[in-house]
């Protein structure tokens, strides 16, 4: 196989405490410095994800989470580690536009080493690290390095406005008595389905 050493200094990023304010349950939360580190090699090489352990107020260190742009589903092979990985499609409106604030189908999915997951296009995604080490994870998403500057952090075929608008997913994974539950993102006017994988949904 043939590599492009051109962008190897490009393919790391780090999403850092203050850009993850914009989608935690709780904004003035104390987290880390950086809630998870990103080596992007694309679809062929894959990317690999490292997760912080840890809860913030209450709620698990997760990814940002972001939609497709355009029709791509993506998997994700579990490496290391133990996380509940979130996914929601959103309801469209006449013109097939996503509607922010309505949640066609929500699942919550248990998920550990060994493990793979498969995200269908148009379905949003994120994954929270629920174990007491790092979470690790390869996947297959594209980068293209030749057309934007920062595609390590915040690749092109990423749209991650809809999940800032919306201040994160339609449930955050919360530890509860020592183990994973949901608590509802009050933002969003209706689920329309759900599968909460067997956890609970607790008030905050
Ligand atoms: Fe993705």
């Amino acid at each position: 196989m043939k590599i492009n050493f051109e962008f190897v200094d490009k393919h790391y990023a780090a999403r850092t405490h203050e850009k993850m304010k914009e989608v935690l349950m709780d904004p003035n939360g104390d987290g880390p410095v950086n809630y998870y580190y990103m080596i992007r090699g694309g679809k062929e090489q894959k990317n690999i994800t490292i997760w912080e352990p840890g809860t913030v107020c209450g709620e698990y260190i997760k990814t940002y989470g972001h939609y497709h742009v355009g029709k791509l589903d993506e998997t994700y092979w579990i490496l290391y580690g133990k996380a509940v990985a979130v996914e929601q499609k959103l309801a469209l409106d006449k013109e097939g536009n996503m509607i922010p604030n309505v949640v066609e189908e929500f699942r919550a999915i248990p998920v550990k080493a060994g493990d793979s997951i498969h995200f269908a296009s148009g379905h949003g995604h994120l994954c929270a690290n629920v174990g007491g080490t790092y979470f690790v994870t390869a996947d297959d998403s594209p980068v293209g390095f030749e057309d934007k500057k920062d595609e390590a952090s915040m690749p092109g075929h990423a749209d991650y406005l809809l999940v800032q608008k919306m201040r994160g997913f339609a449930y955050y994974v919360v530890e509860y008595r020592g183990k994973p539950a949901l608590v509802k993102n009050k933002l969003y006017k209706e689920i329309k389905k759900q599968d909460l994988g067997g956890l609970l949904i607790i008030e905050k």
